[in-house]
């Protein structure tokens, strides 16, 4: 059985297609990212995926069910963590979890155990008994997490769970996602923007613009398969002649001074950009190899890097919340 399945699965809003026929399998026990600028259709994918939104056209199966014909099996076995807090500020952290407990019909001493585990889990035991309202960002995303994990979900959906998070705090989450994914073997399927963190975390990542998905593989196979890597050198003065030998050697960008090159193969390369400099007299103020990044990848199956893709975020809620209101 796969965690998720989708067939041609299609979602339009007023006739534009936000997602646009995905097909795609998540095996289980994976982690599995969507990577993504805003506006590339994430969040709608998984709502469909977590029955909050029907499909348009297409199928889809998560732990074994059809979800759109059998949406409360699929309920049952899933967590779904979505991107915004949703836990209500004048409740304690312990309140908000027994009270999710009761609207997904835990037995109580079931509950009481599980809770205990997924405040653990989360390290949340210490301020379980006190409101919300006292919680940093991090510490109420940690409770979302755990509300997300207390029914020991076969599938965890996670939209975008670390946006607006520190470096610190984001890589404690990556840790609890870790830890429920290799001790319960909890198949996640995640949402991101940052490629760090599709790097970091996933075992597979499509990577997803304008609804439809433009290349799947982990994050290694996805480098690797562009080769090379690119050269960043940094001349302490502006040559034309090497300059125009850099060319030779791949494709430059840069204004001259800081100048970027793609190679095909980078050891071969590194020392024909000493050579070159030597020549032309010019002084390196610094030069490095560098594998290609997730970016590189993004770059090239859309044209465009993720920063220049993102929609403007504010923009976007203010319009989502009209659309809703
Ligand atoms: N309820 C809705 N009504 C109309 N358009 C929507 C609705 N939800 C999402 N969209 C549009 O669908 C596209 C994909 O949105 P979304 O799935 O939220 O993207 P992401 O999560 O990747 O940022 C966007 O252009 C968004 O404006
Ligand atoms: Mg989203």
């Amino acid at each position: 059985m796969h965690a998720i399945e989708t067939e041609s699965l299609t979602k339009s809003f007023g006739g534009e297609n936000a997602v646009d026929g995905i097909t795609m399998r998540v095996e289980d026990g994976e982690i599995f990212g969507f990577l993504g600028p805003n506006g590339a259709g994430k969040s709608t994918t998984m709502m469909m995926l977590t029955t909050l939104l029907r499909p348009t056209s297409g199928r889809a199966m998560v732990a074994g069910f059809d979800a759109a014909r059998d949406p409360k099996s699929v309920r049952r076995h899933i967590g779904y963590v979505q991107q915004d807090i949703t836990a209500d500020e004048y409740l304690t952290g312990r309140e908000n979890l027994v009270l999710q407990s009761r609207l997904c019909h835990m037995e109580k001493h079931e509950a009481a155990r599980r809770i205990d585990e997924v405040l653990s889990l989360v390290e949340l035991e210490d301020r379980q008994n006190d409101p919300v309202v006292s919680y940093s960002g991090g510490m109420r995303k940690r409770l979302d997490i755990a509300g997300g994990l207390l029914n020991s979900p076969r599938v965890l959906f996670l939209d975008e769970p670390t946006v607006g998070l520190d470096i610190q705090t984001r890589t404690r989450l990556w840790g609890y996602i870790k830890r429920t994914h290799s001790e319960a073997g909890t198949s996640v399927f995640l949402t991101t923007h940052y490629m760090e963190e599709a790097d970091r975390l996933c075992d597979r990542v499509a990577i997803i613009d304008s609804g439809s998905i433009r290349a799947s593989g982990s994050p290694s196979e996805l480098k690797e398969g562009l080769g090379g890597g690119s050269i960043s050198v940094s001349a302490g003065s502006r040559s034309e002649g090497f300059l125009a030998e850099l060319g030779s050697l791949g494709e430059v960008s840069g204004d001259g001074l800081e100048v970027r090159i793609r190679v095909g193969d980078g050891t071969a390369a590194m020392p024909k950009v000493f050579e070159a400099a030597a020549r032309h007299g010019v002084r390196l103020e610094s030069a490095s190899l560098e594998r290609p990044t997730l970016d590189d990848v993004f770059i090239s199956h859309t044209g465009r890097g993720m920063r220049d893709a993102g929609f403007n975020r504010r923009r976007e809620h203010a319009r989502m919340r009209r659309i809703r209101a």
